[in-house]
């Protein structure tokens, strides 16, 4: 696996070697972030706007984008940013859910982002999680539509589930899945439950853009925050494509942007292990760190290690940094 080349030393060298099939970046916490993804959005609306055209933006809920919907508000406020050439698609809503319900998204997308710029009423699209049960198959249809008509999603805003999900596309969801009614994961209903008077109150059902739908959006940001998402974000980025973990179809996207505070990326491999990505500037702490993992690793204690376990495992470098401070 691991690509070695002979350096001029005559020392076998560990090649940068890159774990992540997604573009990351990592920022040092979730509001430099935010305002990342915020600045990026708020650039794309103005340049159509100079252009004479309208933006299609696909949103996001959760407690993931509000920072991003924070600072989107006070650049409309304090730098003249203007949303009336925007449309917007939302991802999902649950069911059944009245609008005014605490835990609506309609009414998360309102208190955060539209109720605080000049968005256009007739622009905004939220799943209806009022609809008879009969009328969901085509409404879904037709939310589809009606992004195909606005011309496709320009920008795509995502966070992730524990699950792995994206919208309430939990795993199992297909690749190409369109928007629909889907049942919602155990863990997913558990972890909304703090918005919730009691757990049994989370609905079961959500309504859902599909990942097919979320495919077509020209640009993805995935964004997560904290070190609970962290074990997710590891195989979402660095795992196989699989349906256990829907995020990892967007391996496929030709242009998806990862964006991460310092806590969900911990699992990367270059945080995590960096010996193995090639990227180590060995302080005592990193020694010890990687010491340890070698030896759980090979299930040898500390002191049997060979110098042929530290070579196997991408560590020759430590053997050599080692060598020369003698
Ligand atoms: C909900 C939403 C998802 C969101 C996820 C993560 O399930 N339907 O779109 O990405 O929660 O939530 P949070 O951002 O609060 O971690």
């Amino acid at each position: 696996m691991k690509i070695k080349e002979k350096a001029s030393t005559g020392y076998l060298k560990y090649e940068l070697k890159n774990f992540e099939k997604l573009p990351v970046k990592i920022w040092e916490d979730s509001v430099e972030a935010s305002r990342h993804v915020a600045r990026s959005v708020a650039l794309a609306i103005r340049q159509r706007q100079q252009d004479g055209e309208h933006i299609v933006l696909g949103l996001a809920t959760g407690s993931t984008p509000i920072k991003v919907y924070e600072e989107l508000v006070r650049l409309h406020k304090e730098e003249g940013l203007s949303f009336q050439n925007v449309i917007s698609f939302n991802l999902d809503e649950y069911y059944p859910m009245p609008k005014e319900a605490q835990q609506s998204y309609w009414r998360f997308m309102h208190e955060y982002l539209f109720d605080h710029v000049d968005i256009l009423p007739e622009n905004i699209h939220i799943p209806d999680g009022t609809l008879p049960m009969e009328k969901i198959a085509d409404y879904c249809e037709e939310y589809e539509k009606l992004i195909d008509l606005a011309g496709g999603i320009d920008i795509q805003l995502l966070g992730i589930g524990r699950t792995g999900h994206i919208g309430f596309n939990e795993p199992g969801a297909w690749e190409t899945s369109p928007t629909r009614m889907v049942r919602l994961d155990h863990l997913t209903r558990h972890d909304a439950s703090k918005d919730f008077q009691s757990g049994d109150d989370v609905p079961y059902r959500a309504i859902t853009m599909g990942v097919g739908s979320i495919f077509k959006a020209r640009t993805v940001y995935l964004m997560a925050w904290g070190q609970h998402k962290a074990r997710i974000i590891q195989q979402a980025i660095e795992g196989e494509i699989t349906t256990s973990v829907p995020a990892s179809f967007l391996q496929k996207h030709p242009n998806v942007k990862v964006v991460l505070d310092k806590s969900a990326a911990e699992e990367l491999t270059k945080m995590k292990s960096p010996w193995l990505a090639g990227i180590c500037n060995w302080t005592d702490d990193l020694i010890c760190k990687a010491v340890v993992w070698l030896s759980q690793k090979t299930g040898k204690p500390i002191l049997k290690l060979t110098d042929e376990d530290y070579n196997e495992h991408g560590l020759s470098d430590l053997i050599i940094e080692q060598a020369n401070s003698y």
